[in-house]
């Protein structure tokens, strides 16, 4: 995600984006990119979607170093009509939107240092290159991502800007995917984190849901910690389609009235994948 209200840097252009300058990365980041992606591209071929690895493929993205967001852009659009821009950081919500509407992926173009190796505040180029953009090469979550950027001048026209990105938090950046019998990682943040990437799947603490549009967007979330909840969808296609069928306006109104759910919260009209122990969370708190 990346989003927030600092004003603009002086040396962005009005839509906040900046100048990659890939030629000024040293050695040193482009290791820091090498031992993350090595990190990550053991880990995730059995637990990720096979779309993600097929993203990484056809967009070179298996090449050492810090990709070049040029050239990422000339594949991707050959791909699917995106390109990746870079801004300094978190832009507001409706230049972010924008972005998207217009199928342009912004990504911050610093890497995190040594360091922040497994934990980092602001999404970093590796986050938000290595995490988002294997996915925008599949022309189904490329169509969905375009369509959330539609939605979020509606939402932000109707004041829900809150519940809109519950969806994305949930889905772009958080979301599990049934695939046969297993659940596969689909998330940005999950993909791009060590230790999120086999918690997500593998730690009896965190529920395990089935994706429903309107409660999800009822549901708080946690941008501190490992989820405690996880959404699961049943394929991008059926994503897209609930998403896109829907009419945001009414359940908006809909939702205004009704109160937020915890996060750990199950209900009785949930479809339950994994009943989570919470315990993590839990010894989090005592601690
Ligand atoms: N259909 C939503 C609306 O009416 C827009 C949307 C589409 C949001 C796809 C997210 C994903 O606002
Ligand atoms: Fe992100």
């Amino acid at each position: 995600m990346a989003q927030s209200l600092d004003a603009r840097p002086a040396d962005a252009a009005d839509d906040w984006t900046i100048p990659q300058q890939w030629e000024r990365y040293t050695s040193a980041e482009h290791a820091m990119w090498d031992k993350l992606f090595e990190r990550q591209a053991k880990m995730l071929p059995e637990r990720v979607v096979p779309e993600f690895i097929h993203g990484l493929d056809i967009l070179r993205m298996t090449r050492p170093g810090i990709p070049n967001f040029e050239e990422l852009s000339e594949r991707l659009m050959r791909a699917t009509g995106w390109q990746v821009v870079a801004v300094p950081g978190l832009v507001p919500d409706d230049v972010f939107f924008d972005h998207l509407a217009n199928r342009r992926f912004v990504a911050g173009n610093f890497i995190r240092t040594p360091e922040q190796l497994d934990y980092l505040q602001e999404p970093d180029v590796f986050h938000d290159v290595f995490g988002h953009v294997p996915l925008l090469a599949h022309p189904v979550f490329a169509d969905y991502m375009q369509a959330y950027g539609e939605g979020g001048r509606r939402a932000a026209a109707a004041g829900a800007i809150e519940r809109l990105s519950r969806l994305y938090w949930y889905t772009v950046e958080f979301g599990l995917v049934r695939s046969d019998d297993a659940l596969k990682l689909y998330g940005a943040g999950i993909v791009s984190s060590f230790t999120e990437s086999v918690f997500a799947l593998d730690d009896p603490s965190p529920n395990r849901l089935g994706f429903d549009l309107k409660r999800l967007m009822r549901t708080k979330y946690r941008i501190d910690d490992f989820q405690q909840n996880y959404f699961v969808i049943d394929s991008f296609e059926d994503l897209l389609d609930q998403t896109l069928n829907t009419d945001f306006g009414p359940l908006y109104t809909e939702l205004a009235t009704e109160h937020d759910i915890e996060i750990e919260t199950i209900l009785a009209t949930d479809r339950v994948y994994t009943r989570g122990t919470q315990a993590y969370a839990r010894a989090k708190v005592a601690a």
